[in-house]
């Protein structure tokens, strides 16, 4: 489904380059869930916004099936990011103002569905991740854990076949994180969503089916 290969990126910096990725090769089969991990700023955001067409390398090719993500024009691209990748971030997101039910929509306006069919696009997965009961809520009014549901249901909006977490558990206490990460993994079992997860959460990385580690740049 997605292959990196090649994968290098660095960013320069006050003049001075910094190389965090140096030749990382990687595939990702439908169903997969993989957990990426390793320490802190080995390049795990950096590798998930280059999978995510976010970001392009500095050298490497990112392929989605057959398509060279980082080829297609600007529309094609935002095109293809609303429909087939959904993101969930380390700080979710989501517009504080607006309720769960309008956050979880806005894949879907963006991708110009009707209102009303967005809306139900939206309460469909906001029921599947347990929120059911807060379609009306504005999203500053929702627990840590409840914010990073509706994150989780924003995501699966437009039912990609993968979805990107970049530490969804990060912010969140021990029995929280451990329900969304157990809500991650039903999405992942009973859905077939793919699901890439940066996570220092050793409990979430031992449940997902395949580990790496980023150690200098390279995946081990
Ligand atoms: N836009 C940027 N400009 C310059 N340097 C950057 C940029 N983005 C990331 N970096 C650097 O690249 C390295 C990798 O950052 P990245 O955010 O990918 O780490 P990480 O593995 O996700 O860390 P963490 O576990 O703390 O989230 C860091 O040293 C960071 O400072
Ligand atoms: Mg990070």
């Amino acid at each position: 489904m997605l292959s990196l290969e090649g994968v290098y990126k660095s960013f320069t910096h006050h003049g001075n380059q910094i190389e965090v990725l140096k030749g990382v090769d990687l595939i990702v089969k439908q169903g997969d869930s993989l957990a990426v991990m390793g320490a802190s700023g080995v390049g795990k955001s950096t590798l998930l916004n280059i999978m995510g067409s976010l970001d392009p390398p500095t050298e490497g090719v990112v392929k989605f099936g057959d398509k060279n993500v980082y080829q297609m024009n600007e529309a094609v691209l935002s095109r293809f990011r609303n429909r087939e990748i959904g993101f969930v971030f380390q700080f979710h997101h989501l517009l504080p103002e607006f309720s769960a039910l309008e956050n979880a929509m806005m894949p879907a306006l963006i991708a110009r569905y009707p209102r009303k069919r967005a809306a139900e696009m939206a309460r469909e997965v906001l029921e599947k991740v347990g929120l059911g009961r807060r379609l009306t809520h504005r999203a500053g009014e929702l627990s840590g854990g409840e914010q990073q549901r509706v994150a989780i249901a924003r995501s699966l909006t437009m039912r990609p076949k993968l979805i990107l977490a970049d530490e969804p558990t990060g912010n969140l206490d021990w029995v929280t994180g451990q329900e969304i990460a157990d809500l991650m993994l039903r999405l992942n079992r009973e859905e077939g969503v793919a699901m890439v997860i940066a996570t220092h959460n050793s409990r979430l990385a031992e449940r997902m089916s395949r580990h790496m580690e980023i150690v200098d740049g390279r995946i081990q």
